[in-house]
């Protein structure tokens, strides 16, 4: 796909993406709270469970969660759906634009896989696909009724299976994305095939006359506390994807699951209420703690020998620059996907390069998450070559001189 189109394809589904999400996962944690907070009434009415009051946008509002007796369904009733529906759907759109669509170096390194770009979108989209399935199939069963503890934690050892093998396939990013889209899609379908169809059936009992069967509304409970543990995960997963430092280390699929940890926790937290499971504060700082250690970048070789050797001269670190750099980071990028320099860096002027040198030593020497995808398949030599440079103060010569002078 051409870049720029791509480009706004790709700004306009984040956008939709993003507010479809906020709409989702806030009405999610609206009523979370509302089930924690209301009150029996003071004077017992018939079928009030619990009931609050709030204030708000300069007026009160008074919420009764309620049973309904047959035959007494109001003329409109609210539903929440269509947000879980589009956060899906614009998130699947955004995964083709930028993953299955956009360049391979997104979802592929060369130089680490035989896989091409259609066998490797082929695999993601079947990771979504399976793990729904298996999902499902697991909490509907007898042993997903009756050992739920064992159930979650099979399905816990699961994603760090997926982890690990998605990330020897993919990009670090790549798998990431995808096992965040995972709980996503595992979260959605939990709405639309087993929430929505339970309070239909309910509805349907209440319109024709009979007494709703309330065991329907705690199978879709279950599930919707499913999905309140997934939605921090989901979270945390979908931004570290835009640091390179979370996604890129030999470790990243243990930060993955550092990250699903923390974000269950600190759910956890909420719904439990901080006061009752302060405890929970130790483990979660410790992932927290852990997963900033494990993701700390280490150089691609050794500083103290590659101290010993003479620094290099800035030509062969431009020559370096020149063949597997300024093909996308240039003013004129011939690179066949990336037609605008990404990120805006231009390489083609030395004092860019030098400009840049702390961001260019963690991408290019500390994380190797460039070149993207390494798709000029640069090699570790040149990796060493440029850090020893950089090491030495990144010093560009005479270049500025020549630049200063109209020889650029
Ligand atoms: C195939 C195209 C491509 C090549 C080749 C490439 N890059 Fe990038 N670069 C990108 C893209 C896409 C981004 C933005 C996405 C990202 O940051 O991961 C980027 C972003 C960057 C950034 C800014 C992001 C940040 O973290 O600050 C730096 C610095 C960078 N590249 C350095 C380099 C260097 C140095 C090389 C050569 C060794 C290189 N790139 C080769 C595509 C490329």
């Amino acid at each position: 796909m051409n870049s720029y189109f791509s480009e706004w394809l790709n700004l306009i589904l984040r956008w939709f993406h993003l507010v479809a999400g906020i709409s989702w996962i806030g009405s999610s944690f609206y009523f979370m709270w509302l089930d924690q907070s209301l009150e029996p009434p003071k004077k017992p009415r018939d079928g009030v469970e619990g009931e609050l009051w709030m204030c708000h946008s300069g007026g009160f509002y008074q919420v009764e969660k309620r049973r309904i007796g047959p035959g007494s369904m109001p003329d409109v009733l609210h539903w929440f759906k269509w947000e879980a529906a589009f956060t899906w759907l614009s998130g699947m759109g955004l995964l083709a634009v930028v993953y299955y669509l956009s360049d391979s170096a997104f979802l592929i390194d060369p130089t680490r896989t035989n896989l091409n770009h259609a066998q490797a979108s082929a695999i993601g989209i079947s990771v979504l696909a399976v793990t729904w399935f298996f999902y499902d199939w697991l909490w509907n069963s007898k042993l997903g009724k009756s050992q739920a503890g064992f159930s979650l934690a099979l399905c816990l050892v699961l994603t760090a299976g997926i982890s690990w093998w998605l990330s020897q396939l993919f990009t670090g990013r790549g798998a990431f994305l995808h096992v965040g889209a995972m709980f996503g899609t595992i979260m959605v379908l939990n709405v639309w095939v087993r929430i929505l169809p339970a309070q239909q059936k309910m509805i349907d009992a209440t319109k024709e006359g009979r007494t709703p069967d309330f065991n329907l509304g705690k199978a879709a409970k279950r599930r919707s506390v499913h999905n309140s543990y997934m939605t921090l995960p989901v979270l945390f997963i979908m931004i570290s994807n835009h640091f390179p430092a979370t996604y890129s280390g030999p470790w990243n699929w243990v930060a993955l699951l550092l990250m699903t940890f923390i974000g269950g926790g600190i759910r956890h937290m909420q719904i439990v209420g901080t006061r009752r499971v302060a405890w929970m504060g130790i483990p979660v700082t410790g992932a927290l703690a852990l997963v900033i250690w494990i993701c700390a970048p280490k150089p691609s070789f050794n500083v103290g020998q590659a101290g010993q050797l003479p620094p290099p001269e800035f030509a062969q670190v431009r020559g370096i620059i020149q063949e597997r750099c300024v093909t996308c980071h240039s003013q004129h990028p011939t690179d066949d996907t990336f037609t605008v320099a990404p990120g805006g860096m231009m390489f083609d002027d030395p004092r860019t390069i030098k400009a840049f040198a702390a961001r260019i030593k963690f991408r290019v020497v500390d994380s190797s998450t460039m070149p993207f995808g390494n798709k000029t398949k640069m090699t570790a030599d040149e990796r060493q070559i440029l850090g020893r440079w950089l090491a030495a103060g990144a010093n560009i010569g005479g270049a500025d001189a020549n630049i200063d002078a109209g020889h650029e």
